[in-house]
This record gives C-alpha cells, structure tokens and sequence, in this order.
C-alpha cells in the first residue's frame, strides 16, 4: 500500500501505544522502538503482514524474521521467569521435539539472566509460527526486547511481532525514529517514536544446539564474554563463533544464518575499513591502506572519516587528513565523525549507525574511511562485525548511486 506523505510519527504515550497496537492488530505495520535498533514491526502470526514486511524493507523472503515477545508481566522486575522453555512450547512457537533436557537448562539459564535484552535465540520453530517467518527453516529466532514502549506494545497487542531492524535491504539500521522515516517514509502507516536506541547494534544471535551449546551467529549487543560466563557451570558451556562468510550473494548456497551476508549495513558511499586501530598503524601501513581504498574510489573527492574515539583522536584525524594529502590527487578530508570521545565501546556502538548514515548524507562525502575499534571484547566485536560488512564488496542490487 501506498502511505506517501501519511507515515504518522506517535509519540510513546497510552494513545500512541494503543494506536500502534490496534494497527499491529489489524495486520498493518509499525516502525517500533526496541533497544537494539527500531524494528518494523508486524503480527508474527498473520501471514498478510509478514509479506508486508518483506515488501516494505524490499527484503528477500530467504532471510527469515526475529519474533519479538511480551515477558510476562511477573518477570518484569526481574527479567523472564523460570521455566520459559515451558512457556515457549505451551505458546506453539517453539516445538516440544527435538528439544533435549540439556537444551531447556541453557534456554532457561540464559533467558533468566538475558531476557529481556539484545540476545535472540535460535530454537526449534513451534507449531503456531508461520513458515513464511523463518523462511522455510525449522528454527525460529527468538527475542524478548527490554525497550519499555516495545513491551507494552507487545502486551497490548498480545502476539508475538514479527521485527527485522526497519531499514531497507542491506542498508544502515535506524536508531532513531528520524532514521526510519528516511528508510520507510511513505511505505509503513506508522512510527512509534521511543527516542534513541540506547544499545545502538542488533542482538546477539546464537543457536541453542540439541546438545545444549551454542553458536554465535551474529555478534550483538549482548558481548559474547558475557554469555559465556553465564555458560559456566551449565553442561556442556561450549559457545562456538560462525566466522562471517566471504560470499555475498544470497543464491551462492545454504548458510548457517540466512540473511548473514558479508555486505550489510551499507552506505551508499564505498566504505574504506582501516586493518587496524590508527594508533597500531605506522605511516607506511596507514598510506597502503588509504592507497588501495583510493583505487576503488573516486579521485580527488571528498573523505567523510568515522573515527572510534578516546585518547589523541585529534591527532590521528591530522594523520590521516595529511595521508590522503599526499596522494597524486589528493583526497580533501571533509568531515570527521567521532563515535566516542571518552573512549567508552557502548558509547561507540550507540552512535555506530547514526554517525555512518550523517556521513553518507554529508553531499561532499563520496567515500567513508573508517577505523575498526582497538579491542575485541565486550561490544569491540559487534562495532567491528558492522564495519566489516559496511565495507565488504557489495552484489549488484545493493550498489549505491551517491549522487554528484
Ligand atoms: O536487535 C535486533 O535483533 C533487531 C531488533 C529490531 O530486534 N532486529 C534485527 O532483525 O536485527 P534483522 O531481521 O535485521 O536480523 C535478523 C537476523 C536475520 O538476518 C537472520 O540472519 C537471523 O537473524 N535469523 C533469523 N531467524 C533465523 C533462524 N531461524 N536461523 C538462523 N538465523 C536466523
Ligand atoms: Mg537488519
């Protein structure tokens, strides 16, 4: 349907929530706040807004959907109550089968730590979730959102919703309602506005294995240190990681995680990612790498530069403006984002998407050079995951056309 210039933007009182869960009821759309990212949001159960949402977002219907659950009103104090393995199957979106007695410990261990929270669960899909939500696969994706105006949207509507992030395929996640109206203005009834994402990357997603272990599928907002240390004591705690796959086109074979395509999060400017931190990177490093980006990008033309932040940002800006200075045409630098002044990971990570979209808007920016956070832990690896697909090689149908 077309809804231009009548995408409505409701504000998170008792009206707005009332009136977003009366459009989920009757099979429309929302743009829905969660901590993560906004979700676009539809009745997980209703097959019309599914294929809503694969249409709105322009998204292939091989990448299969998150369903996003009310917690009980008794678990809000203290995240989700006991025994939610239970509350799953008598709900009918995961299946009793397949489900081992060491796969419940681990479901109920992490859910009473974890939920609600950035942390999706990959589960034996149950009877009442239509197969068009997990695109054919007998799994399903699982996550109770902490945000307070998502949960009681999904109290008021009484159904899981159905919520991949509400950006157009293979583009940059919104973390503000302002980011979903530039992705799906005019195409969605509705945006609920819940303010800034305080997370600012996607969940975690891991696979509960029969055997009770887990696969990292996507790393999140919920640092992989932290589920593992929740593991401990559990039998078995083994937490194994999917590398990210090299290939990028969807119809290049099966995949651990479908919809897990190394080209993601995309700019409509070339994204240049730097091999290490500028402080580890000597000159010689720091010219070869801007040198190689420089092939692939227009000479001459304006460098937006994503910086992590902390201690001497300032001086490592001037190193690189000075680099791209020297090369045969020389490359202005144009505009400098900063995700943490103060250093801190989770201020990065909430300022990760924010600071990609301003500068692929910046009309001087043409291509974005961007440093990979120093360390690797806590939320290092999901800033890093992003950066790495924002900048991996893109299919066709995602190339952008930065205009002159
Ligand atoms: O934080 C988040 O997870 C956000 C907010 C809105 O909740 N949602 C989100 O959804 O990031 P989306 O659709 O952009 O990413 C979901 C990813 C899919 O691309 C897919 O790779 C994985 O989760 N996924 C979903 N169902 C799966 C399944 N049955 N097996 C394996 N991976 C699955
Ligand atoms: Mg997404």
């Amino acid at each position: 349907m077309d809804f231009s210039d009548q995408t409505r933007i409701l504000q998170p009182t008792p009206e707005g929530i009332t009136e977003a869960a009366s459009l989920l009821a009757r099979g429309e759309l929302v743009g829905l706040p969660t901590e993560t990212v906004y979700g676009l949001a539809g009745d997980a159960l209703n097959v019309d807004a599914l294929t809503k949402i694969f249409r709105a977002k322009g998204r292939p219907t091989d990448d299969p959907l998150i369903l996003h659950l009310a917690i009980p009103t008794e678990g809000i104090a203290k995240g989700w109550p006991e025994g939610t393995t239970a509350r799953l199957i008598a709900q009918g979106v995961v299946a009793e089968d397949g489900l081992s007695a060491a796969c419940r410990r681990t479901v109920d261990a992490l859910t009473r730590t974890f939920w609600p929270g950035p942390l999706t669960l990959v589960l034996p899909r149950g009877p009442q979730v239509p197969t068009l939500a997990t695109s054919g696969l007998d799994t399903v994706a699982l996550r109770a959102p902490a945000h307070p105006v998502a949960q009681a949207v999904l109290r008021a509507v009484g159904e899981p919703l159905a919520a991949p992030s509400a950006n157009r395929f293979g583009r940059i996640s919104p973390t503000t309602a302002a980011h979903v109206v530039e992705e799906l203005g005019g195409r969605i009834p509705a945006i609920l506005d819940g303010g800034p994402a305080t997370v600012g990357v996607e969940s975690t997603v891991v696979r509960v294995a029969s055997d009770g272990s887990l696969v990292c599928l996507r790393p999140g907002g919920l640092p992989m240190e932290v589920l593992e240390g929740a593991l401990a004591g559990l039998s078995p705690s083994r937490l194994t990681e999917h590398p990210l796959p090299d290939r990028i086109e969807p119809s290049s074979g099966p995949m651990p995680s479908p919809g897990m395509l190394a080209s993601h999060y995309a700019p409509t400017c070339p994204v240049v990612l730097l091999p290490d931190a500028l402080s580890r990177l000597n000159a010689a490093a720091l010219q070869s790498s801007l040198g190689a980006g420089a092939l692939a990008c227009p000479p001459g033309l304006g460098v937006g530069l994503l910086l992590q932040g902390g201690l001497g940002w300032e001086d490592q800006r001037e190193r690189v403006r000075q680099a791209l200075a020297r090369f045969p045409s020389p490359a202005p630098l144009v505009a400098c984002a900063v995700l943490a002044p103060d250093g801190a990971l989770d201020t990065a990570a909430r300022s990760l998407f924010g600071s990609l979209r301003s500068l692929d808007k910046d009309p001087l920016v043409h291509w974005i050079v961007a440093e990979p956070p120093a360390r690797q832990d806590g939320l290092g690896a999901a800033i890093r995951d992003r950066l790495r697909r924002a900048a991996a090689p893109r299919p066709r149908s995602h190339e952008g056309s930065k205009p002159e």
